[in-house]
């Protein structure tokens, strides 16, 4: 075990205006310095590589990465950091108003970065041009934005670009509104409490000591004596240290995972052991002369060895390796392949996608007598508290869960990562115990979007009418459940596309493998699926002789037409007017297009290509209740209790304008109580596009209820107004006025004048044997349409424009709204070609890939508003629908503009250039 000691010195330099000295070893990285010496935890940390550029800060006015500075690198330099900015020019504070106005922080994780960047750019030069704001954050990665609106929003800062901020609206007059999202503004000032953000005094840390195998044995040598060797180590944890059952998962009735692994690793980056203790001794160990021998084991690795004949079970109780079927079946598939007109066939994969949100997972935990505290990152508080009391052997009433702001989770957050580790530690050691996982852990050890095989035959009348769509998938599931029984069980419902299929069969397999767990991400399959089917029905159309565009509007559900589950709608089937919404531009692409591939001579190819889709809010067929409370206080304000955790999706804001127009207040009277399970009630999970949905309607009926009690008090009909005004509330009905004297008043259990708490549980059946029924009380429907250009020689694919058609029930807030869906057209870019996760390899942002702010184009939204009857406003969700069309829109228009399909995404140049070679050769693919 090696030890080194650390040369402190004394380092002085200057911090956003203000001389500082700090005692630091000169090779400490500046962004620790910054964070965990001065506090200043708006620099953020999101690789410690120099690949995220999260960490960038001013240092003499240049913009650089402060986790490759060295401490000993800034002595005598001004340093500035997103804290200093507003005070160090009036257009600084500008461009932060401007982000606020523009919808440009989501997340907010790299929003410090990509302010300070943008500093370094205006300081220069006060009215840049797109190229050059697109230069100066081009180091700087975003996740969740898309980056178009960080762009606007740095054009237009030096014009006055914040003066469009709505911070608020008239009484009933919030939804619909462009209102900053309310927790913008600590994303914008740095001040954000992100999971690494707060440090406990006197926490111990973890390292976590994982498998270096994807399938191993292990055996332990003297830990006691490990720990007792070295000093500042206090505790080394293994299985046996589990207090309670060892079990845990996400989906209960799967439950398959172990806080740590018991004799085998199933998994490459499984824990096996954690090693608790004094941060700086933690940092400096050796995790190599940690006393264990593995064992390694032939893993198995795709789905094709999973399922082989005799091949080793994963998991003892689960038959040929599979984890869960999924299953819809209508009509007679079978023969109506034999009569249809044209039939075509493909098969299609899909890699591993790995989330890369730019906040790791991090946090800590606390015991207090009984209970255990967590403050983590998280998208479903409820659920991790229901597996840490599993995990610790307590009643889910002594852990109390309290989300951090959450840096981007797109499904992995659903997870538990950091909790079992902390609360484990905290619990068993009476001391706080924090956890950051650095990038690898991230990549390493969470989960991933799955890797897919797809096969499917679709068939189709003369005119153009679908009649058959044969689809099986297999997903590569990894070593445990995690949300595998939801993409097998989602993607038989959804992969007939939006679109009448009156005979239908959809078989799926989720399958485990001896890969990191794949689990929830944006979609939950549904994109893998979309690439299959809408390249296939492009292919159809094309048989048919049918416009691709028009192929699809004739084929569209509608409110009468039964989906593949013999749901009829009967309302708010918006897909029609999605792809109808679309036809002006295809028409103009498509024609501009065939211009240029005629008259151009040189390598660029341009195509155009269109994809539909359709997503089921909420849970499948499954109990789905988010409960809202709120109160109103003796001086007139309301406090809204809801539980739904904000991603960066914006929750916090749309909840509060829907809860806000149901009550009639001004969204200024709201004081939002956070998703702290001690606080607030189960709002469920962030994901499957349900918050919205869901947790805005339990805000819209206990807003309503609130609203009919104060008119009650007043002893006012339904039909009365209510007032809202500073200090108070006064009620109008009939010409006459009336104050409500609200410090007379009782406070009732939760210390409020007035108490609504409401539960909304959308209405949904079971499936029957053949996935026949009603899984979904609300869809989503989108189309996009993407402008490409190929470079024939190079293979390589550059997207020029996105035209998205959302139908979203009612736009809540359109900005918003549009973020999530500049930030689909991203990710789906990302999946279309670029992105793919190779386990074992490229376990960091330098070699995984994701689109920078050059490589994602031009996106324009169009808003469909088909309301629905259930949804709050008619409001539907967005998030997950937002990434669905944009691969399959971008692999059609490979073909529109070469002629080829790309089999396997990501359709990366050297995989274009060998659909293109094996076409010149005379290959079927073409
Ligand atoms: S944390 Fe410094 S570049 Fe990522
Ligand atoms: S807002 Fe950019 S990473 Fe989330």
């Amino acid at each position: 075990m090696t030890v080194v000691a650390a040369h402190r010195s004394m380092i002085t330099f200057s911090v956003n205006g203000r001389d500082v000295e700090v005692s630091a070893d000169g090779a400490r990285r500046l962004s620790r310095v910054l964070r965990e010496d001065l506090g200043l935890t708006g620099t953020k940390v999101g690789c410690d590589a120099g690949d995220c550029g999260a960490c960038t800060v001013l240092l003499n006015g240049e913009p650089v990465c402060a986790c490759l500075v060295a401490a000993a690198q800034a002595a005598g330099c001004e340093v500035v950091t997103v804290e200093g900015l507003a005070k160090r020019s009036p257009m600084l504070g500008r461009l932060q108003q401007s982000f606020l106005a523009h919808g440009a922080a989501q997340c907010g994780a790299c929003t410090p970065g990509m302010l300070v960047s943008a500093t370094a750019l205006l300081e220069k030069n006060s009215s840049p041009n797109k190229n050059e704001v697109m230069d100066a954050i081009g180091g700087v990665l975003c996740r969740c934005t898309g980056y178009r609106k960080i762009i606007s929003a740095i054009l237009e800062a030096g014009t006055g670009g914040g003066s469009r901020v709505v911070k608020t609206a008239e009484a009933g007059a919030a939804v619909g509104t462009r209102l900053v999202r309310l927790d913008g503004q600590r994303k914008v000032e740095g001040s954000e409490v992100f999971g690494a953000d707060e440090i406990p005094k006197d926490a111990l840390g973890v390292r976590v000591v994982r498998s270096p195998h994807h399938r191993t044995r292990f055996h332990f040598g003297d830990l006691d004596a490990f720990a007792a060797k070295h000093p500042g180590v206090v505790v080394v944890l293994t299985a046996k240290d589990v207090p309670g059952a060892d079990c845990y998962g996400v989906i209960p009735r799967c439950a398959d995972q172990s806080v740590f692994a018991h004799h085998e690793a199933r998994h490459r980056g499984e824990a096996v052991a954690a090693i608790v203790g004094e941060p700086c001794a933690l940092e400096k160990l050796d995790l190599s002369e940690f006393p264990v021998r593995w064992e390694e084991l032939p893993p198995i690795k795709t789905v094709d060895e999973a399922l082989a004949d005799g091949a080793p079970r994963i998991h003892g109780h689960r038959e040929e390796n599979v984890l869960v079927r999924g299953r819809v079946v209508r009509g007679d598939v079978d023969q109506a392949l034999q009569q249809a007109d044209f039939v075509v066939g493909g098969e299609f994969e899909t890699g591993f996608v790995e989330h890369a949100y730019i906040e790791p997972e991090a946090g800590f935990a606390r015991r207090i007598g009984d209970t255990i505290e967590v403050q983590a990152c998280t998208q479903s508080p409820y659920m991790d508290r229901h597996d840490v009391a599993k995990i610790l052997g307590i009643a889910p009433e002594k852990v109390r869960i309290i989300p951090t702001a959450v840096g981007g989770g797109f499904g992995s957050k659903l997870d538990l990562s950091v909790q079992p580790f902390i609360a484990l530690a905290a619990w068993k050691l009476d001391r706080p115990v924090r956890m950051v996982y650095s990038r690898t852990e991230s990549i390493v050890s969470t989960t991933k979007r799955h890797a897919a095989r797809m096969r499917l035959r679709a068939g189709a009348t003369r005119d153009g009418r679908l009649t058959a769509l044969d689809f099986s998938a297999d997903f590569n599931t990894g070593a445990y459940s995690s949300w595998g029984p939801t993409v097998a069980g989602r993607v038989p419902v959804h992969a007939s596309g939006p679109y009448i299929v009156p005979n239908y069969r959809a078989l799926t397999r989720a399958v485990h493998t001896n890969i990191v767990p794949a689990g929830a991400f944006r979609g939950f399959g549904v994109p893998q699926a979309a690439i299959a089917q809408e390249q296939i029905y492009d292919e159809l159309a094309d048989r048919v002789g049918m416009d691709r565009l028009e192929f699809r509007i004739l084929n569209a559900l509608s409110n009468t037409t039964p989906t593949v589950t013999g749901q009829v709608l009967g309302e708010c089937v918006g897909i029609r007017a999605c792809f109808e919404a679309l036809r002006p531009r295809w028409n103009s692409a498509r024609f501009a297009a065939s211009q240029f591939n005629a008259t151009i001579k040189g390598p660029l190819r341009r195509g155009v290509g269109v994809a539909g889709m359709w997503y089921g809010c909420g849970n499948t067929s499954l109990p789905n209740p988010s409960t809202v409370r709120i109160g109103l206080t003796r001086d007139g304000r309301i406090a809204l209790h809801q539980g739904a955790v904000d991603i960066g999706q914006g929750s916090n804001t749309i909840v509060t304008q829907i809860c806000a127009d149901a009550v009639g207040a001004p969204i200024t009277h709201f004081d939002l109580v956070s998703g702290d399970t001690a606080i607030s009630p189960d709002c469920g999970k962030t994901s499957a596009s349900r918050q919205t949905f869901v947790t805005g309607k339990a805000a819209h009926m206990a807003g309503t209820k609130l609203r009919e009690a104060i008119l009650n008090l007043a002893g006012a009909c339904k039909c009365g107004d209510i007032q809202f005004g500073e200090g108070g509330i006064w009620v109008h009905e009939n010409g006459k006025s009336q104050a409500l004297d609200l410090n007379a008043l009782p406070l009732d259990e939760h210390g409020y004048v007035i108490t609504c708490q409401e539960t909304f549980d959308p209405p949904v059946t079971p499936l029957d044997e053949n996935g026949q029924g009603n899984p979904y009380a609300v869809y989503g429907f989108g189309a996009h349409l993407a402008e490409i250009e190929v470079d024939i020689e190079l293979g390589t694919v550059r997207v020029v424009k996105v035209t998205a058609a959302h139908d979203v029930g009612k736009a809540i807030n359109p900005t918003l709204i549009e973020g999530q869906i500049e930030g689909g057209v991203a990710q789906g870019l990302g999946m279309a070609l670029m992105e793919e996760f190779f386990p074992g390899k490229g376990e960091n942002l330098h070699d995984y890939l994701i689109p920078s702010a050059g490589d994602v184009p031009e996106v324009e939204s169009i808003l469909i508003e088909e309301p629905s009857s259930i949804g709050p406003f008619g409001a539907k969700g967005i998030g997950e629908q937002a990434v669905i069309p944009t691969a399959p829109a971008i692999l059609n228009a490979i073909y529109d503009a070469v002629g080829v399909r790309i089999p396997k995404v990501p359709a990366t140049p050297d995989r274009v250039r060998a659909a293109m070679l094996e076409k010149a050769r005379g290959g079927t693919r073409g």
